[in-house]
């Protein structure tokens, strides 16, 4: 296993598409689901490009959505990893609207995904550290630590739920 740290630049994804009717609810604007599925996509290939390893999706943080996005305009996910933990890492990814005539780009989600990486009988495996060269990019994994204090209490308490 390659743990050479990298950068969180290395492994930034873009992943652009234009919304298809078979995309969309019957007001013509693009499934909420659809775009929690792109999501997921787009964070998983951002953390399979820093880990190259398998990975399993461990938890989506809440997720709104400001902006409808209508069949016919550009749906665009930028994916970015924050910070890597131990077998663990977080990635954030923005997802923006964009009129293809006008060229009008909105916002309209923001989430935080945590996928773990794991060997091919399921078992789980370090992930290469992420290197922070930049008081910005230290402050954004002091945060991701933070989010994932809170996540992990949230699901003992899921957890504690269980029948
Ligand atoms: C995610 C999963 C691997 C965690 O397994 P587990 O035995 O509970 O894991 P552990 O408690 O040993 O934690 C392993 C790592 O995952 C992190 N983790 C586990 N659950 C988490 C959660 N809900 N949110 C954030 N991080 C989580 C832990 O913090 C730990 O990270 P670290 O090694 O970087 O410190 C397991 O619950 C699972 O396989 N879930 C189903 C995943 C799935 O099917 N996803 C959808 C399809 S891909």
């Amino acid at each position: 296993m390659d743990l050479t740290p990298k950068r969180a630049s290395e492994s930034a994804t873009e992943m652009v598409q234009v919304v298809l009717p078979n995309d969309a609810n019957p007001l013509g604007y693009i499934l909420g689901g659809t775009v929690m599925h792109l999501i997921d996509i787009a964070g998983a290939i951002a953390c399979h490009r820093h880990t190259r390893t398998l990975l399993v999706t461990a938890a989506v943080d809440d997720l709104q959505f400001l902006h409808s996005i209508k069949v016919g305009d550009l749906i665009i996910l930028k994916s970015r990893v924050t910070c890597v933990f131990t077998t663990s890492l977080e990635v954030r990814v923005d997802v923006f609207s964009e009129e293809i005539l006008t060229g009008r780009r909105q916002l309209t989600s923001t989430a935080f995904l945590t996928f773990v990486a794991i060997d091919r009988d399921g078992g789980k495996v370090r992930v290469a550290p992420l290197l922070t060269e930049t008081d910005e990019e230290r402050l954004v994994c002091e945060e991701a630590r933070r989010r994932r204090e809170l996540r992990l209490s949230r699901k003992s308490q899921v957890a504690s739920h269980k029948t």
